[in-house]
């Protein structure tokens, strides 16, 4: 399977849910410059609207772009993307739930911080069902995959022209989500995916973000990861 388009058919669009802060727009910026189709999604679809001007601006180049309110985006695709805080997860969850069309992978980048409920950025909350994304998959329709993805990703250096120079662990119960989440990762320069196994393994790969972001701090940078060892057929 090809991410986001399959021979010669129409592009699939990548909805961008809470697409507005740092991480969506990002993501939006590498992947709208790789030729996919993209969806900003924003509570306020005035907002979406002007992070996707902003986003063609930055491009340079013409890019497929739109901005919708959240619903609309959620129904116009059917890879959508969930860059939102992790104390809006649930509730914007719940709030998108009906208009999820069966057959959608909801790629989750939650990271439960524990500066969402006033700790430190560098610390992470415990989720009952042992991460963000398998709360996630409690939440979306049995239909829905989930697939965890991109929390290791800095988004300053995503909304940037420089290649990245690191590795995006992919974690899904779906083996078809993942794949194509990984063929997503890749068409992001200098990122290689990686397998990384069922969802569950996603409250790892969440707290590394805790430690990443610790460093960052630290020393003042953007870390990412690089996962070494591995036969050249385990990167994407
Ligand atoms: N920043 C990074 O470097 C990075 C890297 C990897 C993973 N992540 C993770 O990716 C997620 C997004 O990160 P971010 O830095 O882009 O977050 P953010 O700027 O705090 O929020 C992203 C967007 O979420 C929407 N939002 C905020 N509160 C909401 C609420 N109560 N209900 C519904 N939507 C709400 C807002 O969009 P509207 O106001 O337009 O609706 C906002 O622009 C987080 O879980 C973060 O841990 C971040």
């Amino acid at each position: 399977m090809s991410a986001g388009s399959i021979g010669d058919a129409p592009v699939r669009p990548i909805a961008i849910l809470g697409g507005t802060g740092p991480a969506g727009m990002g993501l939006a910026l590498r992947w709208a410059r790789a030729g996919e189709s993209v969806i900003i999604g924003s509570r306020d679809a005035q907002r979406a609207q002007l992070a996707a001007v902003a986003i063609e601006q930055k491009a340079g180049t013409p890019v497929r772009v739109r901005g919708m309110e959240n619903s609309a985006a959620c129904g116009a695709a059917d890879i959508l993307m969930l860059t939102v805080p992790f104390e809006a997860q649930a509730s914007l969850l719940k709030q998108l739930r009906p208009a999820m069309t069966a057959g959608s992978i909801l790629i989750d980048a939650t990271v439960p911080l524990a500066a969402g409920v006033g700790g430190r950025a560098s610390r992470t909350l415990g989720v009952w069902q042992g991460s963000a994304a398998q709360q996630a998959a409690e939440l979306v329709p049995e239909e829905v995959s989930v697939v965890a993805a991109f929390h290791n990703v800095s988004a300053e250096l995503l909304f940037a022209d420089a290649a990245l120079d690191c590795d995006v662990i992919v974690c899904s119960d779906d083996p078809d989500a993942s794949q194509l989440t990984r063929e997503l990762a890749a068409k992001i320069p200098g990122v290689r995916a990686v397998d990384g196994g069922k969802l569950e393994n996603a409250r790892i790969v969440e707290q590394i973000t805790a430690l990443l972001i610790g460093m960052n701090i630290r020393h003042k940078g953007h870390a990412g990861i690089r996962i070494t060892g591995l036969p050249p057929g385990a990167y994407r």
